[in-house]
């Protein structure tokens, strides 16, 4: 699919969307006692709908959101408005983007994955700063989110592509024990940039 088909998907989806606004993602919202007390600059990579990107400003961050569909970015331009939220909405291919160098506090990517943005994720961490990030395995036991093996971890692979940062929390229940129980979907990942 290409970078156009892709933002006509999530536009529609965008568009119709009428369910509840978006939780922020689980590695995020049940580990927020991690975040710097002191807020800070926090980037939501394509954040869709900007789930993650409320829960941070609202928590007193600076956020930028980045997602290509304009659907998204418009709901979420709205939210931000409603609420004076200090979040910078805009729509962009995150694989065409300038990335700044060790600009931001608090990195959160969810259910996305691009495995050439490593790189330049850990780049744009501050030193000291924390990636929180979420996304599908490919040993996952129901059938939500992506199908396309592109598009799922393998067992380990947050913590190889994020080899550079030191590990705060890591997990990935993969199929061991009771299928029917716990997280089995998604591997969950924070990592934290070293500060030399
Ligand atoms: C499964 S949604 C996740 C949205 C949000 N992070 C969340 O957890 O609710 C995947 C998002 O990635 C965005 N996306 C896909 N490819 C992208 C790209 N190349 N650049 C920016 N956003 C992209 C889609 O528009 C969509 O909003």
């Amino acid at each position: 699919m290409n970078a156009a088909a892709i933002r006509e998907k999530w536009n529609r989806i965008y568009r119709d969307w009428n369910g509840p606004f978006p939780a922020a993602a689980t590695v995020l919202s049940e580990n927020a006692h991690l975040l710097p007390l002191a807020g800070g600059q926090a980037l939501d990579l394509a954040c869709g709908l900007g789930g993650n990107a409320v829960f941070l400003a609202r928590r007193g961050f600076e956020v930028d959101a980045v997602d290509i569909s304009e659907a998204g970015i418009h709901a979420l331009g709205n939210i931000a408005r409603k609420e004076a939220l200090a979040i910078q909405a805009r729509v962009a291919d995150v694989t065409e983007i300038h990335w700044p160098a060790e600009r931001y506090d608090v990195i959160v990517v969810s259910r996305f994955l691009e495995r050439a943005l490593a790189p330049a994720i850990v780049g744009a961490l501050k030193p000291g700063g924390l990636l929180f990030y979420q996304t599908f395995v490919e040993t996952k036991s129901s059938l939500s989110g992506p199908s396309n093996p592109r598009f799922l971890l393998r067992d380990n692979e947050l913590v190889r592509l994020f080899g550079g940062l030191l590990i705060r929390y890591y997990r990935d229940e993969t199929r061991t024990g009771n299928p029917n129980a716990g997280q089995r979907d998604e591997a969950f990942l924070i990592a934290q940039r070293p500060f030399s």
